[in-house]
């Protein structure tokens, strides 16, 4: 078997890295970034936690901050002329998700004849080329992005998630550092948490899964699964934000060099109709569809069930594979995880775009990925079970 592996060139990793951002892009040869991030991060001074390191190496950094939380083909294009209209040699994408993967999608796009819509790079186009590097900076654990080849964009037009996937969107440098994450809300501290753990679980169950990205996700499902609870019962709680933040990268890299599956297929068009954010419509979705797969996946499922420290070892695969969805079920419940009528979407609206939901799920490619693959009727069916819980 041959397994390809990407990563980033360098990553720096620990408590107060983010101070070494500076010495970071020296290494590289960089000297001119433009920041992309989003107006909270600004508007808290978290960016200057950035800023400040990159002036005191006597840099001059231009900060583009008008990402979006599930960001958009329009922003991405603004982002674009702000890029071509500077002199940069380097993109910093600080933030969670959103900056990150914008700052991905405009290096991308960037690369592109004028005029060319980011829609032209969703899969199953290959977004190898890039204008520029990319370093990122997380401040949520997180989407892993600073160590995947994935940005995520929306079609404005189409109401869709795109999932843009090549060697184009993979950071050249990611600085992660946990302190960063100790001021996160509670609410978005447990929807990127399980999106962490949702990565880390879809590799190791993946069709697309190899020795290389198996010891990756082995690795951040024990540090996520003990201590998402931790971290929702005590922010401040440095050991378990460690754990996390560490997790959510070698999540990444598991399904940055396997794949996601199902959750995320069926995930993403949630997160387009109905905005509900990334990682709280992928727990919705989690206990269902993981429970859809067992048969299929049941050894997978119940070595991740023992991993995770919800089964034993003398637990049998039947039982290890009960176990994992209860312990799914209950951190949603301790996470108050809402369902989408919790959530407030109305049960016909809900109603009327299944059939897209499922189709535009299908056509991610991510649940082919899946130990069992679904028609669009068996997603349509998951997505009615999920609805009210
Ligand atoms: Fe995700």
């Amino acid at each position: 078997m041959v397994v390809q592996l990407v990563a980033p060139r360098l990553m720096l990793m620990g408590g107060g890295s983010v101070a070494k951002l500076g010495e970071v892009l020296g290494q590289l040869g960089l000297a001119k970034p433009l920041v992309v991030t989003d107006p909270f991060m600004v508007s808290s001074g978290l960016v200057e936690q950035a800023l400040a390191p990159l002036r005191a190496a006597g840099m001059a950094p231009v900060v583009f901050s008008e990402t979006v939380p599930d960001p958009t083909d329009t922003v991405i294009e603004a982002g674009v002329a702000v890029l071509r209209a500077g002199d940069f040699d380097c993109l910093i994408g600080f933030g969670g998700g959103s900056p990150m993967d914008t700052a991905k999608a405009m290096t991308i796009l960037a690369a592109a004849q004028p005029g060319t819509p980011i829609r032209a790079f969703k899969v199953p186009a290959a977004a190898n080329a890039a204008a520029l590097p990319v370093i990122c900076v997380p401040t949520t654990a997180g989407t892993g992005s600073e160590a995947t080849r994935f940005t995520v964009i929306t079609d404005t037009e189409r109401d869709e998630k795109m999932l843009i996937a090549g060697l184009g969107a993979l950071p050249l440098a990611a600085v992660v550092d946990h302190e960063l994450t100790f001021g996160l809300p509670k609410r978005i501290t447990a929807d990127t948490g399980i999106d962490s753990l949702t990565h880390a679980l879809e590799a190791f169950v993946s069709k697309r899964a190899n020795p290389v990205a198996d010891d990756y996700a082995r690795s951040a499902m024990r540090l996520i699964a003990p201590n998402l609870r931790r971290v929702w019962a005590d922010p401040k709680d440095a050991a378990a934000r460690e754990a996390m933040m560490r997790g959510a990268t070698l999540a990444g890299l598991a399904f940055s060099n396997s794949s996601v599956a199902l959750v995320h297929g069926m995930s993403r068009p949630v997160g387009a109709h109905f905005h509900v954010p990334h990682g709280m419509s992928n727990a919705m979705l989690l206990p269902a569809v993981t429970r859809f797969g067992l048969e299929a996946g049941r050894a997978r499922y119940a070595e991740a069930a023992r991993i995770m420290g919800v089964a034993t070892e003398a637990e049998g695969d039947q039982a290890a594979c009960a176990k994992l969805v209860e312990a799914l079920v209950s951190w949603n419940r301790d996470l108050e995880v809402p369902t989408p009528a919790g959530f407030g979407i109305a049960a016909a609206a809900w109603e009327a775009v299944l059939p897209t939901m499922a189709a535009q799920a299908l056509a991610s490619g991510s649940p082919g990925n899946n130990p069992r693959v679904p028609t669009a009727e068996e997603i349509v069916a998951l997505y009615r079970e999920v609805y009210a819980g």
